[in-house]
């Protein structure tokens, strides 16, 4: 594992070189020295990150740490003012729709109408990803029975639960087929059986494709149980990088201490007091800030 205040070294493969030719990429996402500021605000600062072909990469830290700027660039919806970004070799800055067609997003904020419904949400994604028109029905059909919600399906959107939401917004993610999956705080808000059906339904799509996935979340517990590696970003960077038993044991060492750490001590051993400064406050109070269930009006 690294714990450099400087950025992560040792456990990241080494980035693709800016000319090297977009073949057989070693990476599913590489981010190079990205920054992004928004007018004073450094959200992302020199942000070194790789995403291996195939796990499931966690991003994790406290409000305003940067994760979802990150996200943003990754997918193209934000420029990449400086650095590089590659998506499976795909360079975000000069490849934008390449990079779009390998992935499916779910952001942070509500993706879902709730003037429409299941099936209807689904569909329009479809669209909207270029699903082949004669495929349409098929692969709408499929997003939702990989998310559980088949039964559901010609319910309005607005009738739904936090937690099937959210497994919408997955489908709808899903519908294209993705390479690579995103999601930004996949859980927030959600009842903890709601959570694990989240997880299950990621996994199960996961193992059937061997997609990627990366995600964001505050919950360290998930992180742990569910990232086959963990970034821990504060201030724009990750500052540290490894499995969750990697980072946990790495703790312990240096603490000299046989009881194993939890993945939120490895946090605040990497952030310091940081933590508690004006970028937002701790992953306690996080967790309470939003509701998943009102987001759909
Ligand atoms: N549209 C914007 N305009 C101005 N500042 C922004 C904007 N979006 C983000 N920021 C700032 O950039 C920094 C990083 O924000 P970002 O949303 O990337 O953090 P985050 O890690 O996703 O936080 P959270 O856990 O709350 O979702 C914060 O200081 C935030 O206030
Ligand atoms: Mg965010």
């Amino acid at each position: 594992m690294t714990t450099d205040p400087a950025g992560p070294t040792a456990t990241t493969a080494p980035a693709t070189a800016a000319g090297e030719a977009a073949t057989a990429p070693a990476e599913a996402v590489s981010c190079t020295g990205l920054t992004y500021a928004f007018g004073e605000t450094r959200a992302v600062d020199g942000l070194d990150l790789g995403v291996r072909q195939g796990e499931v990469f966690g991003l994790l830290g406290p409000n305003g740490a940067g994760k979802t700027t990150t996200i943003r660039c990754v997918t193209t919806l934000l420029p990449v003012p400086a650095g590089m970004v590659r998506v499976f070799g795909h360079d975000a800055a000069k490849e934008r729709m390449g990079v779009r067609r390998l992935l499916g997003y779910v952001p942070q904020q509500l993706s879902a109408d709730g003037g429409l419904t299941g099936r209807e949400n689904v569909a329009l994604f479809a669209r909207v990803f270029d699903v082949p028109r004669r495929e349409r029905t098929a692969r709408v059909d499929q997003a939702l029975a990989a998310v559980g919600l088949s039964d559901a399906a010609e319910r309005l959107a607005g009738t739904y639960s936090g937690g099937m939401v959210r497994r919408l917004e997955l489908a709808q993610a899903l519908v294209s087929a993705p390479r690579l999956l995103i999601l930004d705080e996949p859980t927030v808000g959600l009842d903890p059986i709601a959570r694990t059906g989240v997880w299950e339904h990621v996994n199960a799509v996961r193992e059937a494709t061997g997609m990627t996935v990366l995600v964001t979340t505050h919950h360290m517990d998930e992180a742990d149980q569910y990232c086959d590696r963990v970034g821990l970003m504060h201030r724009g960077r990750v500052r540290a990088l490894g499995t969750p038993e990697e980072l946990r044991r790495g703790l312990a060492e240096r603490k000299g201490t046989d009881t194993l750490p939890t993945l939120e001590d490895v946090f605040r051993d990497v952030a310091g007091s940081g933590l508690d400064d004006n970028t937002g406050g701790g992953f306690r109070e996080v967790r309470s800030t939003r509701r998943t269930a009102r987001r759909v009006g």
